[in-house]
């Protein structure tokens, strides 16, 4: 029995240090001393030892479970210490590679060119007003001194919702909603989204204009010379000629467009200001006395001028865009150039 119980213990030490890892070191753990392992086996064998003999037997078999113990608790300790090692290895991070980058977004270049103009007008002390996109006939129209009749108002141009309600074709129907709820000095710049049934590579369906307009008394059409003369210095820069060229809105009298010295070649003539080297720039005039009446204001009294431009056509000279599309296909390559 004592060799037997020798023996043993030199196997199962010998198992517990080729037990590869720490299920394998469980299993030799229930092979030596589990209820049917085989030191249990062993000491079945007590049960014919005589009385001098069973201490002696029972020591060493003390000595095995003790040195069986530590051992396992040893070789334990390594299999686990092994297993952090290999983790600690595979899911190692370099915290010296360089971070993913954010993707930060930028303003569209119709948004920059509507808060520079605001901003330009702001200075002169004109307050940003808005209106409703879709707009009533009264609004866009007829207080617009556009009669029922108008060629402007033709299914062709404007997009109807029903009899009395469009999408705004400009943003002028703001002068009416501002002067019918406000009494003159009155400076106001409007920018918004305006629609009418056209496109090509200069034309969209949807775009934007700005509007501005003063109404006082003594109002002249110098004051707003001065004052687009003004603007498109600081917009375009200074150096460019400007010209007033007489024109037609129902809304204004006497009417101009303006034009300035083309931006791209500075007058000698290019493909962009088809080789006359003037760029049209937006239209104005001093406001019609038939407006002032449909919101009651004493036409004796009060005058004023008023301007309408298209952001998308402005901001085309200004960042030298030649197709208007770009700026509604959404392409980001296009967009973060801005
Ligand atoms: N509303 C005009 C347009 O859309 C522009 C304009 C505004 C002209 C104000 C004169 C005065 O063409």
């Amino acid at each position: 029995m004592k060799e037997r119980l020798q023996q043993l213990q030199q196997d199962a030490l010998s198992a517990l240090q080729q037990a590869a890892n720490l299920s394998m070191l469980q299993d030799v753990r229930v092979k030596i001393l589990g209820k049917k392992g085989l030191l249990t086996e062993v000491m079945k064998g007590m049960r014919d030892l005589s009385t001098e003999q069973r201490p002696v037997i029972g020591a060493l078999i003390n000595n095995l479970k003790d040195r069986f113990e530590k051992t396992f608790v040893a070789r334990q300790v390594e299999l686990q210490q092994r297993d952090i090692a290999a983790r600690l290895a595979s899911e190692k991070i370099d915290v010296t590679l360089p971070g993913r980058k954010m993707a930060s977004g930028s303003l569209h270049p119709v948004t920059l060119v509507t808060n520079e103009v605001v901003e330009i007008f702001s200075r002169l002390g004109f307050a940003v007003a808005e209106g409703p996109e879709i707009e009533e006939d009264f609004y866009n129209f007829e207080a617009l001194n556009i009669p029922k009749d108008h060629p402007a108002r033709d299914m062709q141009d404007t997009f109807y919702i029903s009899d009395d309600r469009v999408l705004r074709t400009h943003t002028s129907p703001v002068q009416i909603r501002t002067m019918l709820k406000n009494n003159p000095p009155i400076r106001i710049i409007a920018p918004g989204t305006v629609y009418r049934r056209d496109s090509d590579i200069t034309h969209s369906p949807m775009f934007h204009q700005i509007e501005g307009f003063l109404v006082d008394d003594q109002v002249t059409f110098g004051d707003l010379k001065g004052v687009l003369t003004h603007f498109l210095n600081e917009f375009f820069g200074k150096g460019h000629s400007v010209r007033f060229r007489p024109s037609f809105f129902p809304f204004t009298e006497p009417s101009a467009e303006v034009d300035i010295e083309c931006v791209i070649c500075g007058g000698k003539g290019c493909r962009v200001c088809g080789k006359t080297g003037w760029l049209e720039i937006l239209g104005c005039g001093m406001i019609d006395p038939e407006v002032f009446k449909s919101v009651n204001y004493d036409v004796e009294k009060y005058s004023g001028f008023a301007f309408g431009m298209g952001l998308e056509r402005i901001a085309m000279l200004k960042y030298g865009v030649n197709d208007l599309r770009l700026f509604f296909d959404n392409d980001l390559r296009f967009l973060k150039q801005f």
